[in-house]
């Protein structure tokens, strides 16, 4: 274990499989569609035969890759870690992409044709490193019992002291190995797999989506879960688990979450659910609206290409029937009544990254058209100040995936000071959204590239058609305005299709600026926002320093930066601080900087201070963060591309961040 005490959870997928034939391939097929959780190793484990058959890759962005390999007997690199195979070697295998045990013997044979139950697991380190040592499934000592992980162990070191006292060996540098041994012990006194797995996790503190194969009980799954997700589903003949909707998508539509502290035993057709104190539990079913082609590139390059595409039929999806009757607009499940809402005094958002952004946009509509005080906050902010919210609080969680640990705790610890909790999320059923009071979907299908476009595209949208709500319960806005902007709203998906078909010349502005370093986004009011996430797009996809500043700030001292080589990137399209704006920019011009604008179609006057120009079609400009993104999504692409970066997966990036 790590000497420091740092606990070394990891952030990953999880997947699952009794009573199918092929259980390799289905394993390595949901590993591929999980790969957004985390990409830097990936295993597998099978019962079959009364054996534990297991193989491990640490090989970066090709990890899955690599284990697929396997069934196709091009590379055989498994091992045999129990029963007859046991013994015959000892400690794990140290090479960079062979199959290990963990303090069991190996053997290489190919991947069994036939099996009982198997268990996968795609891992993003966040501390120990991403060896095959580290990799999941991890294996007791007696090479009986795999088990994968999500989450963290907060309390590993002490179950690691004590282990260590009663004789283990423990192999990785991993917080999560500690708990196939806690389990080993249990099952010294325990029936069945179940009872072991229940009573190893009383002693555990932290989160967790654990799932358990023991060579004992050949056909189980044992699977857990507290604040990291976990979903699972039973046919006929089989079952299933996964962390997340796209790796099960085409298997069953009989689908549901397992919520915190709950415990399911998953045998061929049929899943056994009760809560981690012995209580009796009804499943919830999951409602799936995503089919499997959604899920893949259709002929795209990649994801990113694929999702920029998407993205007029996101907004508009996103938007479609906000009309109830008597015209007034209608928000998904909001279990909230207009009365709560009209007497809301104040607004919090919490989200993080992209998702903040679009916050922080909102922040601008709601106080605009609402005259509420809206306060946005960095989740993981919010959770450790002392905020000041009651019961006349509206608190918003804003989440492509539902899932990211810092929101969701932040909007359970507004829950805890009183508020109303509305999540804004992509994804039906999740964590968020089904412990809010009231959701709003963005409706933008599934997206895999680790960079959000359409996501945040829509979490826009929909946080308008929020405050718009919100004006119209409250009456601060008068029905034909209301109109008139749901109006302009319904005109985005148009002006986004247009900016997306100008891809040709957003190429070639990034083309000519290929080879600079240092990056500037200057907005004002909601282009402020939207420099953020420019900036953060080029930072993820390309790796090269981009700063965005409220333009304003910039005489405050980052203009001391600017010098010839220095690229400035400034949204200057149409609204009331627009000659404000183009003032600033020629501070910077005149620096030496490249100045690139984004700028309304006809506005010929930003060319006397700008290099370069990307146009785009005028909108409302409380809007215009929707449509301002997509030049500067395809710009982060191009340069992200032709500097030979992957940019579906970012390095050292995760889609989904389910730990702190
Ligand atoms: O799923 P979420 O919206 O909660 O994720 C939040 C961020 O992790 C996410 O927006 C991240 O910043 C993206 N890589 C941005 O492209």
């Amino acid at each position: 274990m790590e000497g420091d005490g740092v606990a070394s959870g990891d952030m990953c997928g999880i997947i699952g499989v009794t009573g199918v034939d092929e259980a390799f391939s289905f394993l390595v097929e949901g590993l591929r569609q999980l790969e957004y959780r985390g990409y830097d190793s990936a295993g597998v484990a099978l019962v079959a035969d009364g054996d534990l058959w297991l193989a491990r890759e640490a090989d970066g962005n090709h990890s899955v890759e690599e284990l697929a390999l396997l069934e196709t007997g091009s590379r055989v690199v498994g091992s045999g870690v129990s029963g007859s195979r046991t013994g015959e070697n000892s400690g794990a295998s140290s090479g960079a992409s062979s199959g290990a045990s963990s303090g069991a013997g190996d053997v290489s044979i190919p991947p069994p044709r036939h099996c009982e139950a198997g268990i996968g697991h795609t891992r993003w380190a966040t501390h120990g490193r991403p060896t095959v040592e580290n990799a999941h499934p991890h294996v007791d000592c007696s090479g009986r019992l795999a088990l994968v992980h999500n989450g963290i162990i907060e309390n590993h070191a002490e179950l690691a002291a004590r282990l260590d006292a009663n004789g283990h060996e423990i192999a990785s540098e991993t917080d999560s190995e500690v708990l196939v041994h806690v389990i080993e012990e249990e099952l010294r006194r325990s029936e069945s797999l179940l009872e072991a797995v229940r009573r190893a996790l009383e002693d555990v503190r932290g989160s967790f989506a654990i799932a358990v194969v023991s060579s004992a009980e050949p056909g189980v799954i044992v699977a857990a879960r507290r604040v990291s997700p976990l979903i699972f589903g039973v046919d006929e003949r089989s079952a299933v688990l996964a962390s997340d909707i796209p790796a099960l998508l085409g298997t069953t539509r009989n689908l549901f979450a397992l919520e915190d502290d709950q415990i399911v035993e998953l045998r061929p057709g049929v899943a056994h659910v009760s809560g981690l104190d012995g209580s009796k539990v009804d499943p919830v079913p999951l409602t799936i609206t995503w089919d499997l082609d959604a899920a893949r590139k259709d002929g795209f390059d990649d994801f990113m290409t694929k999702e920029i595409h998407e993205q007029p039929r996101a907004v508009a999806e996103t938007l479609l029937d906000r009309h109830g009757p008597g015209g007034s607009l209608v928000l998904d499940e909001l279990r909230l009544t207009r009365e709560e809402l009209r007497l809301v005094d104040k607004v919090f958002i919490v989200a993080c990254g992209s998702s903040y952004h679009a916050a922080l946009v909102a922040k601008y509509a709601i106080e605009h058209w609402t005259r509420v005080p809206v306060e946005v906050d960095i989740a993981s902010e919010f959770r450790y100040r002392d905020p000041v919210l009651d019961q006349r609080t509206l608190a918003i969680g804003v989440s492509q995936s539902g899932e990211t640990v810092d929101t969701l705790q932040a909007m359970r610890e507004a829950k805890r000071w009183g508020a109303r909790v509305i999540a804004v999320s992509n994804v039906v059923d999740s964590s968020m959204t089904r412990e809010a009071d009231g959701v709003l979907y963005t409706r933008a299908g599934p997206e895999i590239c680790v960079a959000s476009t359409k996501t945040y595209l829509a979490q826009v949208a929909a946080l308008e058609v929020l405050a718009l709500a919100l004006a119209e319960f409250r009456q601060t806005l008068d029905h034909g305005v209301i109109e008139r902007l749901v109006g302009n709203l319904n005109e985005l998906p148009a002006a986004i299709e247009e900016c997306i078909d100008r891809e040709k010349e957003v190429f070639e502005v990034a083309d000519r600026i290929l080879g600079a370093r240092d990056f500037f986004y200057l907005g004002r009011n909601v282009g402020y926002p939207a420099a953020m996430e420019g900036a953060l797009k080029l930072k993820e996809l390309s790796y090269l320093r981009a700063e965005a500043y409220p333009a304003g700030e910039l005489k405050h001292g980052p203009i001391a930066l600017i010098e010839p080589g220095t690229v400035v990137v400034g949204i200057a399209t149409r609204n009331r601080l627009r000659e404000k704006m183009l003032a600033n920019v020629a501070e910077v011009r005149s620096r030496g900087a490249t100045v690139v604008l984004v700028a309304n179609d006809g506005e010929r006057d930003v060319e006397d201070v700008a290099d370069h120009v990307l146009w785009v079609p005028e909108v409302e400009p409380l809007l215009s963060p929707v449509v301002n993104a997509v030049p500067l999504q395809l710009f982060a692409y191009r340069m992200a591309r032709e500097l030979g970066y992957d940019v579906d997966r970012p390095r050292n990036l995760a889609k989904t961040v389910t730990v702190e």
